[in-house]
C-alpha cells in the first residue's frame, strides 16, 4: 500500500481545529521557514510570536542539547540549577516590585493561575475583562476571552466575569463592585486586531485598581519579551501589574507560561492549591534562560523599536496608496494592518510568493516576525505586499 503523505496523515488523524495552511514545515533559521516543497518562506507569524529569537537560535539549540543530555523532567517539588538560574534571569527583567512566580506550560495556564491567584488573595470572586480580549481557551481563561464564538458552545462558563469596552476608563470604573478581585487586560489587544490603547488608558487604570484595592493582572503572553520595542508592554506606559501572565516567546518555542506576581500576593496560594507536573522542567528552563540572554545580548526589544518603526512607516505608505488599506497600526514589531475586506486572497497572495503573516479576524492582517528579521527581509515583505494589495485592490475596487 502506497505510504500515505504528511498531509493525508495529519488530515485523518488530527482534531480538525486549526486553519490548515498549504504548507509542510521542515525546518527554520532565523526569519525563515522552510517547507517540503524546497520553498523558502519569510516568517512574519514567529509562529503566532513563539520564535522571538528567529528559529532554532544557536544559543537556545545549544542550551537546549546541554541540558537534554542532562536531565530532562524535574518536578517542582525538587529544587534544580538550571530552574533556579531561570527564575533569577526572570526576576532581573520584570517590572520592579515582581518578585515571585509560578512556572506552567502554556498562556491559557499561566492566565487560569492568575485568576485562582487574584480570587484567593482577595477572597473575592469577580473578574473585570475586556470586549475584544483574548486570554485563552481553557474554561477559566475562556470566561475572559470575549469572541463569543470561542464561548458560546462551551457555556456555562466560569461565573464572576463581566467584560467592558476595552480602553475606556469609565466603564471599567462602572463595572467594578464589592466583590471585584481583579481587572485583566493585554496591555496590546493582540487577537483581536492589534489594538494600541489611548496613552493614558492603562495609567488611569492602575490608578483605579489602586484606589478600589482591586488587583490589576496583565496579560503579556503575545506583547512580552521584547515583541512591543521594551521587554514589557506595560513599560511604555510606566505601569506595574500585581500579576503578569508571560508565555509564548519565553523559550523561543518550547512549551512555558510563567505568571508573576507580587510576594504578597502570591504568599496567599498555600502547597497544593495549585501545581503542574511538566511545568518548570528543566529544558523549557534551559530553553528560556537562553532566550533572555540572547534577548539582553542582541537588544531585541530595542532591535524590534527601530525595525518596528522602519516597517511601520513602509505599511504607512501602502495604506496611503491603496483605497482598501483602512489602517496601518501597532507598536515595534506587533503590528495589524486593517483592511476594509476579508485578508484571506492576500494571505494566501502572499504565501504564494514566499511570505507568511497571521490574521486577526477576518479583515486585518498581523505581523509578528522574529525580532531578529532582517532590513532586507522586511523590504522584500513590503514589496510582495504591494503586489498583493494592488491586486486585490483591482479585483475589488477597479473592476
Ligand atoms: C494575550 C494572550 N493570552 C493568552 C493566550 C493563550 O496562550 P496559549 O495559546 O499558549 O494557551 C494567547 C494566545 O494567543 C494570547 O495572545
Amino acid at each position: 500500500m502506497k505510504k500515505k503523505t504528511v498531509v493525508e496523515r495529519e488530515n485523518l488523524s488530527m482534531a480538525s481545529l486549526y486553519w490548515k495552511r498549504p504548507l509542510v514545515i521542515t525546518h527554520g533559521k532565523g526569519a525563515f521557514l522552510y517547507a517540503a516543497d524546497g520553498k523558502e518562506y519569510i516568517d512574519c507569524t514567529a509562529n503566532y510570536g513563539v520564535a522571538i529569537t528567529g528559529h532554532c537560535h544557536p544559543r537556545v539549540v545549544e542550551a537546549i542539547k546541554a541540558q537534554s543530555e542532562r536531565l530532562l523532567s524535574c518536578h517542582g517539588t525538587y529544587y534544580n540549577e538550571t530552574r533556579s538560574e531561570l527564575l533569577a534571569k526572570l526576576m532581573s527583567i520584570a517590572p520592579r516590585g515582581i518578585d515571585r512566580a509560578f512556572l506552567s506550560n502554556s498562556g491559557t495556564e499561566s492566565v487560569e493561575f492568575a485568576l485562582k491567584l487574584a480570587r484567593k488573595s482577595t477572597g473575592k470572586t469577580g473578574i473585570i475583562a475586556m470586549m475584544g480580549a483574548f486570554h485563552g481557551k481553557t474554561m477559566g481563561a475562556l470566561s475572559a476571552t470575549w469572541n463569543k464564538k470561542y464561548r458560546i458552545p462551551f457555556e456555562p462558563l466560569v461565573p464572576g466575569f463581566k467584560h467592558v469596552p476595552f480602553n475606556n476608563i469609565e466603564r471599567v470604573e462602572g463595572a467594578i463592585d464589592e466583590d471585584t478581585a481583579a481587572v485583566i487586560t493585554e496591555p496590546i489587544q493582540g487577537e483581536s486586531g492589534i489594538n494600541v490603547p489611548s496613552d493614558d488608558f492603562l495609567p488611569a487604570l492602575r490608578e483605579l485598581c489602586d484606589d478600589r484595592g482591586v488587583l490589576l493582572i496583565i496579560d503579556e503572553v503575545q506583547t512580552g519579551f521584547g515583541r512591543t520595542g521594551k521587554m514589557f508592554a506595560c513599560e511604555h506606559w510606566g505601569v506595574k501589574p500585581d500579576i503578569l501572565c508571560l508565555a509564548k516567546a519565553i523559550a523561543s518555542g518550547l512549551p512555558m507560561g510563567v505568571t508573576m506576581a507580587r510576594e504578597e500576593v502570591m504568599a496567599s496560594l498555600g502547597v497544593g492549591e495549585h501545581s503542574s507536573t511538566f511545568g518548570g522542567g528543566p529544558v523549557a528552563c534551559a530553553a528560556a534562560g537562553a532566550t533572555i540572554d540572547v534577548l539582553l545580548e542582541e537588544r531585541l526589544p530595542d532591535r524590534a523599536a527601530e525595525l518596528g518603526e522602519l516597517f511601520m512607516g513602509r505599511l504607512k505608505e501602502l495604506e496611503e496608496k491603496y483605497r482598501i488599506v483602512r489602517e496601518a497600526r501597532g507598536l515595534g514589531l506587533m503590528i495589524g494592518v486593517e483592511l476594509r475586506f476579508d485578508i484571506l486572497n492576500i494571505l494566501l497572495g502572499a504565501l504564494e510568493r514566499g511570505v507568511l503573516f497571521l490574521d486577526a479576524g477576518r479583515n486585518i492582517m498581523r505581523f509578528l516576525p522574529p525580532l531578529v528579521i532582517g532590513e532586507p527581509q522586511l523590504e522584500r515583505v513590503i514589496s510582495v505586499l504591494d503586489e498583493v494589495l494592488e491586486e486585490e485592490e483591482r479585483a475589488r475596487i477597479r473592476g
